[in-house]
């Protein structure tokens, strides 16, 4: 049983404040966990913070922390109640998504810790564990890099064709050390900045970055499409200009019609043999999702800020065919309990699941708990940096217990 909950402010990999909450069962077994947050947020997550930030935030946890004393911290949905009663908003506009966040993990853990089990089993007691692809982002732009990077956001790597946990990380670690040799061989000058996810961060257009992010596969040796294959988080949201009706490429210097902004990324898609593609269009654009979809069967299209891991959107875009593949974030849901029944709810739909971070992070591993116990296909946890390679170090502490059976199939 719960014996207490407590709240703290502390910092995520942005150095930005955010909050981080202890839930203790009877006396001794403790949950932590602590938010993180978005850059290239959907307009229909939930509020992270509410109005006064993470100090609200934290007013509201230690105001309601007696709510959730005799718990059982297992029992996500008793959890989930506390958390309703603490704010019923739909968006979490009074204690923010990020406290829902942080108090359910928190309680899963204590619980894990409570009957010595990994947190993934809690989380599904069910579940035939398999290890997610891990998806590293290895070059930034958009709204995680400076304003001469790519107007792409994410160029990302996925060692698909190999079967091995500790080989897939290590390949996309490769790519990464590789493709900053390749940006100091074509610019003198690369500095060897990152953004906010780790990824490598040149003055380079789109094209050019998705060229030597091709060559850093291609000197290791690596086929696209085999052994390794590219993806893209095309974050269209962020380039989507609705006065003007077009896709506005500021820092590559063109702009795309609705239309053209499909044949663009069919276009990468084609070229660099992509087995993923996300937010390919803006986040209203469930047609043109639904187009992209229909076109590559054989590739993973997913939705993040055009399903915000709300079950309502996903239903949505599973009637309109817009993706065969969703982001699932937990704090643009809220609570752990929201972001399950979405996953339920993929699973149920065919739509492959791709368990991520954030943008903003924080050095804790639930996210790799998450990813296998929701089935995820990919685990989308970013290459190298601290906060990034702890989930990847995560999957390899779970591979020395034998509990998990193989690869993710995709
Ligand atoms: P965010 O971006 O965490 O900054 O929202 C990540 C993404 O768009 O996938
Ligand atoms: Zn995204």
């Amino acid at each position: 049983r719960i014996t207490s909950v407590r709240g703290r402010i502390v910092y995520n990999s942005r150095g930005s404040r955010t909050v981080e909450v202890d839930v203790i069962s009877d006396g001794k077994f403790l949950g932590r966990a602590c938010a993180p947050s978005g850059a290239s947020v959907g307009i229909h997550e939930v509020r992270n913070f509410p109005d006064g930030g993470p100090e609200a935030s934290l007013a509201a946890i230690t105001g309601s922390a007696g709510r959730f004393k005799g718990l059982n911290p297992g029992d996500s949905g008793a959890v989930h109640a506390a958390v309703r009663e603490m704010d019923d908003t739909p968006d979490y506009s009074i204690a923010g998504g990020a406290s829902a966040f942080a108090i359910t993990i928190a309680a899963a853990y204590s619980a894990a810790a409570a009957a010595g089990v990994p947190l993934y089993r809690v989380l599904d007691p069910n579940v035939e564990p398999r290890f997610p692809y891990p998806l590293g982002n290895v070059l930034g732009g958009g709204a995680h890099a400076g304003p001469g990077s790519p107007d792409i956001q994410e160029i990302l790597v996925c060692a698909t064709g190999l079967r091995d946990i500790r080989e897939a990380i290590e390949a996309n670690l490769a790519v990464h050390k590789e493709l900053g040799l390749v940006l100091r061989k074509k610019d003198r000058l690369f500095a060897g900045g990152k953004g906010d996810e780790g990824g490598w961060a040149p003055r380079a257009c789109s094209a050019e970055a998705l060229e030597m992010a091709a060559e850093a596969c291609e000197n290791l040796g690596y086929a696209l499409g085999k052994e390794v294959s590219l993806g893209v988080d095309f974050a269209a949201s962020t380039q989507w200009d609705r006065e003007k009706g077009a896709y506005s490429y500021s820092r590559d210097g063109f702009e795309n019609s609705p239309g053209e902004q499909i044949d663009y990324a069919a276009g990468i898609i084609e070229k660099y043999k992509l087995i993923y593609a996300e937010d390919a269009v803006h986040e209203e654009e469930f047609d043109g999702m639904a187009e992209l979809t229909r076109r590559f069967p054989g590739v993973l299209v997913a939705g993040d800020d055009l399903t915000v891991t709300s079950a309502a959107m996903l239903r949505k875009a599973v009637k309109k065919g817009s993706c065969n593949a969703a982001i699932l974030k937990v704090n643009q849901a809220g609570s752990l309990y929201d972001a399950m029944k979405f996953a339920a709810e993929a699973t149920a739909g065919g739509i492959r699941l791709v368990t991520s971070h954030r943008s903003g992070e924080t050095t804790d591993a639930h996210v790799t708990h998450i990813g296998i116990a929701t089935g995820s296909v990919m685990l989308k946890v970013g290459a190298v940096g601290g906060e990034r390679v702890a989930k990847a170090n995560e999957l390899i502490r779970l591979s020395e217990q034998g509990l998990i059976h193989g690869m993710a199939g995709i």
